[in-house]
């Protein structure tokens, strides 16, 4: 059984991440995304948010499961019986930081290769910090992020989802 491991802090998902997560999926019998569960670091959306947003996404996926984990990547994937990483890559400004990831998880776990995926270029500029921007500020997300995420964005900062 092929399994993958999709990580990342998921504040909040975008239809980047579920681009990747549907192409992903494709490719492996499960794919679970991994949410960091970030304690040290403030998050907009609590863990339990995280989940519910990404929950609801998947849910029409049977091969999808979301999950959360702390410590080392390398650790929650061998413990899940992973061979994969997945992990996007929008553009060459991303590379570096992907890059010393994925070395870095080699050196600590040789056996565990780590796939890069190229999201639907309609969602190359999209990211999970810009929409918490734009939305903090009062602009339109829709199209970005799913939804209830848009709903919720709405709600934290006190401003209308607009007409639906
Ligand atoms: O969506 P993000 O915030 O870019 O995801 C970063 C993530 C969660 C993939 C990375 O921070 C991570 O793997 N953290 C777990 C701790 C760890 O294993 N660190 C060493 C990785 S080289």
């Amino acid at each position: 059984m092929r399994i993958a491991v999709y990580p990342g802090t998921f504040d909040p998902v975008t239809f980047g991440h579920l681009d990747l997560v549907e192409r992903g999926r494709k490719h492996v019998d499960k794919l679970i995304i991994a949410i960091l569960r970030n304690e040290d670091k403030q998050t907009l959306f609590s863990l339990g948010e995280r989940t519910a947003f990404l929950s609801q996404a998947v849910a029409s996926w049977p091969n999808v499961e979301v999950d959360s984990f702390d410590g080392l990547l390398v650790e929650y994937a061998s413990r899940t019986g992973a061979s994969l990483i997945f992990r996007g890559l929008r553009a060459v400004s991303d590379f570096e930081y992907e890059l010393q990831m994925a070395m870095m998880n080699r050196r600590l776990a040789p056996n565990l290769e780590t796939a890069f995926l190229m999201p639907n270029e309609a969602f190359s500029y999209v990211s999970s910090r810009l929409v918490r921007e734009v939305a903090r500020l009062g602009g339109d997300v829709r199209g970005l992020v799913p939804p209830a995420v848009v709903a919720a964005l709405a709600k934290k900062f006190g401003h209308t989802a607009g007409p639906p």
